[in-house]
């Protein structure tokens, strides 16, 4: 199975990575370092819990990360995700503990410990666990596999400002040294994410699942896809953060281009902007897979049958 580690600010959608891979046996989830992101970092620590609890997956790992953005004040989206992080279903105080230790060495530890080019890092939040770990420790970049990371934006361009998308926004500088780091990186934008919408057919199909975790998703996607139905007009809310995960278990479903990204950190009018060469009309040097198309309905179906594995 594929190691992974996800790093996360959960958030409904994060939440549904996370089921996404607790059901899938060809990943193997080596642990959770919760971030600063949607909501403070007590509650996505705490979030991830519940999710991993939700799955009957109490054995998990989950590591509580850096709490604020590597050198701004943190910005969330209580408007999009609700007070908790996870509005819709009825939440409870996780059982399982928080390990000991910081997320940022949780990820420096594992990647020096497991084989080089095996560990594969799943950011769905801001980079700020990513980067910090980078920072800290440069030896474990060339002995990370790959990152798959949702973030950015091209031609859809921004969800937080005009310009730019949440998880780039909220810590630009620690996506700036990610996507500098030479690591192969394969980015979920909001390009692709605003294809994956959560109609009614598709949440009811969740809800007719008939389990705990069919019921909890269909509550969670339920009150996240209010805000983008009513902003946007769509027919259903993004499902961003699961695309990361579709993509290790089903790369088919997507198509992209291999491009220059660089990412805006001076400019306060475009901050957190990701600005991919999409059309080749630099030199500069190609650093990330942009993904921009997805098989929605094939999106929806690994999904769903993924998680009737589930409690
Ligand atoms: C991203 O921001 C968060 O609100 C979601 O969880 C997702 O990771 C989308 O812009
Ligand atoms: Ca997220």
């Amino acid at each position: 199975a594929r190691k992974i580690i996800i790093d996360t600010d959960p958030g409904q959608d994060d939440a549904v990575a996370i089921l996404l891979a607790l059901a899938s046996p060809e990943i193997a989830l080596l642990g959770i370092t919760a971030v600063a992101g949607n909501v403070p970092l007590a509650r996505t620590a705490e979030n991830a819990r519940i999710v991993c609890e939700l799955a009957g997956r109490e054995d998990v790992k989950v590591f509580a990360g850096c709490d604020a953005p590597l050198r701004r004040p943190l910005v969330t989206a209580e408007h999009v995700h609700g007070k908790t992080g996870l509005d819709g279903p009825e939440l409870w105080t996780p059982q399982m503990p928080l390990q000991p230790g910081h997320g940022v060495d949780f990820i420096i530890d594992t990647l020096r410990a497991e084989p080089a080019g095996t560990v594969t890092l799943c950011p769905i939040g801001p980079l700020t666990n990513i980067a910090t770990a980078l920072e800290k420790a440069p030896d474990i970049a060339p002995r990370v596999a790959e990152i798959v990371a949702m973030g950015g934006a091209y031609f859809e361009v921004g969800n937080i400002t005009p310009a730019a998308e949440f998880n780039i926004y909220v810590d630009p500088e620690a996506a700036d040294i990610v996507f500098k780091s030479g690591i192969p990186i394969t980015v979920m934008p909001l390009d692709v994410t605003h294809k994956a919408l959560v109609t009614r057919a598709r949440l009811e199909a969740f809800a007719a699942l008939g389990t705990r975790t069919g019921r909890f998703t269909a509550e969670m996607l339920d009150f996240f896809e209010r805000f983008d139905i009513a902003k946007y007009g769509s027919e259903g809310g993004p499902l961003h953060d699961p695309t990361t995960i579709a993509w290790l278990l089903k790369p088919g479903l997507f198509t992209g281009r291999h491009v220059n990204v660089e990412v805006e950190t001076q400019s306060d009018l475009t901050r957190g902007m990701t600005v991919a060469d999409w059309w080749g009309v630099t030199d500069r040097a190609p650093n990330a897979t942009f993904i921009g198309d997805i098989d929605a309905d094939g999106f929806f179906a690994l999904l769903t049958e993924r998680l009737a594995r589930l409690p």
